[in-house]
């Protein structure tokens, strides 16, 4: 018998692709980052080593969450995360940025920074500045020997293993792990959030890597979808709240990967200019699963339809048959806590970028112009 064998193939575990292999490895990632930090009752979430102390913790004012690229947009949704379960003011921004403009730092405010290799030049610099103003630095991190662990106060290592292609998946998923705990974990310190309302998130989190692996069982839909927008230069999503940060990372992936033009936007604010770019056949894919502004989105999806916009929508599976009145097709995912749902909302998005590059005949794991760790500020 003779059998093809070569290191990078053995490496790729049977997928075509590290990116489709990293996207598979999603639920083991979930499940490794929430290990050893949640405890033996189920309802309290614990993180050993953390040198923030909980006094520290009751005298925060603000937090900070900066990061680039995907970390950033993972950001966006874990300073979401911890301003609902924590009620502090959070503010995002991209490490690029925050260390010109002279950020309002305080030894009062907590300086999050996020990032997969741990050794991004901007986010390392941002962190430097931070502590230059008296902050406490904590970082969220894949590398834990990297050079933004080992400058951080303190560090909340993700446990998605080694990411190789250069677009990141199961890095982000990871990261809203981390900030799921973190938040639940500063809300219990600060009485935020009562004891039962900790245990259901934690009692929902636990049940996220069974839902992704029920959603990579239907990766074909997504296929599908992504063969037909392939051939498109420029496509919209949309998205309100979670949705809206959510989509960014969508954008961003496509983008990546497919180079395919995309933007995403909030959906509420595509009246006051973009909607003049919305004509006849754009694609737009429209991420409504937050139930609290759903009846809005829908709204501004019938904006976009009545444009000649061709809309995808991604929902739950109860909302379909009301959305399938105003959209082109709709793709169902599984229900958690609008809170958590980024967790699995994402995936059809990345998917959606990965079929939609190989459509393409694009390099999937090596985009053009692109590194995986950005050393250059
Ligand atoms: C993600 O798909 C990108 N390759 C890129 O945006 C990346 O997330 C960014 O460069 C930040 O990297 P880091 O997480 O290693 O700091």
């Amino acid at each position: 018998i003779r059998v093809d064998w070569d290191a990078v193939t053995a490496e790729k575990g049977g997928f075509d692709h590290f990116m489709l292999k990293e996207i598979h490895e999603q639920p083991k990632a979930y499940r490794d980052t929430m290990l050893g930090r949640i405890d033996e009752s189920g309802r309290k979430v614990v993180l050993p080593g953390l040198k923030l102390s909980d006094e520290k913790i009751r005298s925060l004012t603000s937090v900070h969450v900066i990061a680039c690229g995907t970390a950033y947009n993972a950001g966006l949704v874990g300073g979401t995360a911890i301003e609902q379960l924590v009620r502090i003011p959070v503010m995002n921004d991209v490490a690029s940025e925050y260390r010109y403009r002279s950020p309002l730092i305080t030894p009062e405010t907590l300086v999050i920074v996020v990032s997969q290799s741990g050794e991004t030049a901007d986010t390392l610099a941002a962190l430097r500045e931070a502590q230059a103003n008296g902050a406490h630095v904590l970082a969220i991190t894949n590398v834990v020997g990297s050079s933004i662990a080992r400058d951080a106060d303190d560090v909340i290592a993700t446990l998605a293993g080694p990411e190789i292609a250069v677009a990141s998946t199961k890095a982000y998923t990871s990261q809203l792990i981390a900030f799921y705990l973190l938040g639940l974990y500063m809300a219990q310190v600060r009485g935020t959030q009562s004891a039962d309302d900790v245990a259901h998130v934690i009692a929902a989190m636990h049940s996220l890597p069974e839902q992704v692996e029920s959603m990579l069982a239907q990766a074909d839909t997504v296929k599908a979808y992504a063969e037909q927008i392939a051939s498109h230069e420029h496509l919209f999503f949309i998205g309100r709240g979670l949705d809206y940060s959510v989509v960014q990372e969508g954008s961003l992936k496509l983008k990546e990967i497919s180079y395919i033009h995309s933007e995403a936007y909030a959906a509420g604010e595509l009246k006051h200019g973009t909607l003049a770019l919305i004509e006849e056949g754009v694609p737009v894919i429209a991420l409504a699963t937050q139930e609290t502004v759903l009846e809005k989105t829908v709204s501004n999806i019938k904006e976009v339809k009545a444009r000649g916009a061709d809309v995808m929508a991604i929902t739950h599976e109860e909302n379909v048959p009301d959305l399938l009145k105003s959209v082109d097709q709709a793709l169902a995912i599984p229900k958690t806590l609008p809170l958590l749902t980024p967790a699995l909302s994402v995936v059809p998005l990345q998917l959606l970028a990965y079929y939609a590059a190989l459509a393409r005949g694009n390099d999937v794991d090596k985009p053009r112009n692109l590194a995986k760790s950005v050393t250059v500020e």
